[in-house]
């Protein structure tokens, strides 16, 4: 395991019983690229116990930022979820992973697919003012069960397009796709089944999804990805396999389940 140091958080949001976010200082000699993770955590009994955490913040910022469930008997978040400002909290000195806009194939429209806290590293994404230099469209869709569980939401659809450096480009391009699975909501239904149905590209007035034009960066449960990679793989869309291999689709190969 890569070497670790350790942070203060800053600051705590609950979005819900469930969900939370919190940032943290950053260690100045950290660089990543957005999309990626780092294992953080905290100090148990002289031991760190960490987890691969993909990083929710945009790498110019000077803090980081993470978004977490919150599991009662979770070994690790039964106790982050009381975490404090001031708290020391463990974070690994080398970020990686696979969700880079790097490895994305040049096209006209993203589409960032995410259920649950596989929002978090789309929100790295989307503050990077690259994304709108080299797509038409972005198209960023959070699947979750209840409407409370649409964090960031007011953030994505109010604040963002205000950004002072490329706020206008996120107005212009940035399309917000949220839908729900339990309850009643404006969009409903599992996001796989809009997007294999054409409802998802219908209701935002796309084209049908094509690998000519279209690509992907998948972020969620093991079954969700199973679930994305076989509907793309079926529409011929080639994924990355691996850092520096430029695919129509990306994914996040440590988040597998093996
Ligand atoms: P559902 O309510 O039908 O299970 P979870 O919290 O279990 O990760 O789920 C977050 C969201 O992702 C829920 O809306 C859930 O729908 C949906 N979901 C769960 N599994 C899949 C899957 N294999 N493909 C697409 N969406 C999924």
């Amino acid at each position: 395991m890569s070497k670790l140091g350790t942070e203060r958080v800053i600051s705590v949001h609950h979005w819900n019983d469930t969900l939370f976010s919190f940032r943290t200082t950053r260690d100045p000699g950290l660089r990543f690229n957005n999309g990626q993770f780092v294992m953080i955590g905290l100090e148990t009994e002289g031991r760190p116990l960490t987890r691969a955490y993909s990083i929710a913040s945009p790498n110019y910022e000077e803090h980081l930022e993470f978004f977490s469930i919150k599991v009662q008997n979770g070994p690790l978040t039964s106790r982050l979820q009381h975490l404090q400002p001031g708290d020391p909290i463990v974070v690994s000195r080398k970020p990686t992973g696979t969700l880079v806009l790097d490895d994305v194939r040049p096209g006209r429209n993203l589409y960032l697919l995410s259920t649950g806290t596989g929002l978090a590293p789309f929100m790295s994404v989307i503050q990077d003012p690259e994304t709108y230099e080299r797509f038409d469209k972005v198209i960023l869709t959070h699947g979750v069960r209840y409407v409370s569980e649409l964090a960031y939401a007011d953030f994505i659809t109010n604040e963002l397009p205000k950004n002072e450096f490329f706020g206008e480009a996120v107005a212009e391009k940035l399309l917000y796709y949220p839908s729900v699975t339990r309850e009643p909501f404006r969009n409903q239904g599992r996001l796989t089944a809009l997007l294999d149905s054409g409802k998802l590209t219908a209701d935002l007035g796309l084209d049908p999804l094509d690998p000519e034009h279209d690509r992907a960066m998948i972020c969620g449960s093991a079954a969700m990805l199973k679930d994305f990679r076989t509907l793309l793989d079926s529409r011929g869309f080639k994924v990355s396999k691996h850092i520096g291999d430029q695919g129509d689709y990306v994914i996040e190969h440590a988040f597998i389940e093996k």
